[in-house]
């Protein structure tokens, strides 16, 4: 029986983080075997916020050897880079005839970015969801594995979706979502906001920090003044136990439940031994990227070859998608 399609991808903009890996990555890891999976990243739309050119090769190749150290099999799954792809660009421009300008200027990230980077706010901005509906649907996936903040703009690719059906006739299927069991991660230092790289390092653990700065972003994360007697349990704290359920064992996670049952919590044990946890995962993802790091044409290589799998897809669905429109 043939696999169904999955397709996700994501951003070279620097540093990738747990909450990146638990929204998502380590999901699309387990997901390999179940579905046909077309995994990119998503170089084109990081330009919507100033990049340096200079490094951004460099930031790219480095995003892949990340994606292949957590586990992405190339044998497996295809690994590409959205650029090498012009269908994704194309179709981003047929959507883009279908797209109500209202639909893009209610989406909350673009609302967010906008507010944050008010000297930049370019058409790619505002577009930046029609491009992402064009790399979802021109593979006519059946899931698509993203973080929570990710959910409206899916929702909006099937926006698109349906009124492509409605106009030209039944051709693209809805999308789900497929969301991990931390699908929002909150910050380390504020967390009330979900784990971002737009709030500083200190509010997050990349996957490539070493085991000093892993301890000392752990030993200063927000927690409340101790238990309070209050039944509610602080955002900070609900965080660190969510992260200590990814990362340690059973039975640390119910010693330290029982404890802040009981009121006898102390938050720098909690702490130290979920710092040891995230190591004890980190490092032998870090490992694989060292070694990859030696072998960067072997890396290019995968991408290559991924590029050209996804092309033969690409190419099969656009041209069906052109003919639909008139085009051809
Ligand atoms: P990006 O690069 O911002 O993030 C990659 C993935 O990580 C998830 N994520 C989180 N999950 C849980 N907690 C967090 N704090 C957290 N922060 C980030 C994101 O939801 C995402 O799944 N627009 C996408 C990239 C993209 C894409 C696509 C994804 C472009 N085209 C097509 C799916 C399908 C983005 O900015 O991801």
């Amino acid at each position: 029986m043939t696999k169904q399609i999955l397709v996700s991808g994501i951003k070279p903009t620097g540093d990738i983080h747990i909450g990146n890996y638990l929204g998502t990555l380590k999901n699309w890891v387990e997901l390999q075997d179940k579905y046909n999976c077309f995994f990119f990243i998503a170089d084109w739309h990081a330009l919507t916020i100033k990049h340096d050119p200079k490094n951004y090769q460099d930031l790219i190749l480095k995003t892949a050897m990340t994606l292949l150290s957590v586990g992405i099999d190339p044998k497996k799954s295809t690994l590409f880079v959205q650029s090498h792809l012009s269908e994704h660009a194309e179709l981003c421009w047929l959507f883009n005839t279908l797209t109500p300008v209202a639909e893009l200027e209610r989406m909350t990230q673009y609302k967010d970015e906008a507010k944050q980077h008010k000297d930049n706010i370019n058409a790619g901005l505002l577009d930046y969801p029609v491009l992402m509906s064009a790399d979802i649907l021109l593979y006519k996936p059946e899931v698509v594995p993203v973080g929570h903040d990710q959910l409206q703009h899916l929702e909006l690719a099937n926006v698109i979706a349906k009124k492509f059906n409605n106009r030209f006739g039944q051709y693209f299927e809805e999308v789900k979502p497929n969301l991990s069991k931390s699908p929002r991660l909150m910050s380390l230092t504020e967390p009330d906001k979900k784990m971002s790289k737009s709030l500083g390092p200190n509010n997050y653990i990349a996957l490539d920090d070493s085991p000093e700065m892993i301890r000392k972003k752990v030993m200063s994360a927000v927690t409340d003044v101790g238990p309070t007697g209050s039944s509610e349990m602080s955002s900070g704290v609900r965080n660190l136990f969510i992260l200590l359920e990814e990362f340690a064992d059973k039975q640390t996670v119910v010693k330290y439940k029982n404890s802040y049952l009981d009121k006898t919590l102390k938050y720098s044990e909690l702490k130290a031994e979920l710092a040891e946890a995230i190591i004890k995962i980190l490092s032998p993802i870090q490992e694989r990227k060292a070694k990859l790091m030696k072998d960067q044409k072997k890396v290019q290589k995968i991408l290559l070859d991924g590029a050209k799998q996804a092309r033969t897809i690409a190419q099969k669905n656009l041209l069906e998608i052109k003919k639909l429109m008139g085009l051809v």
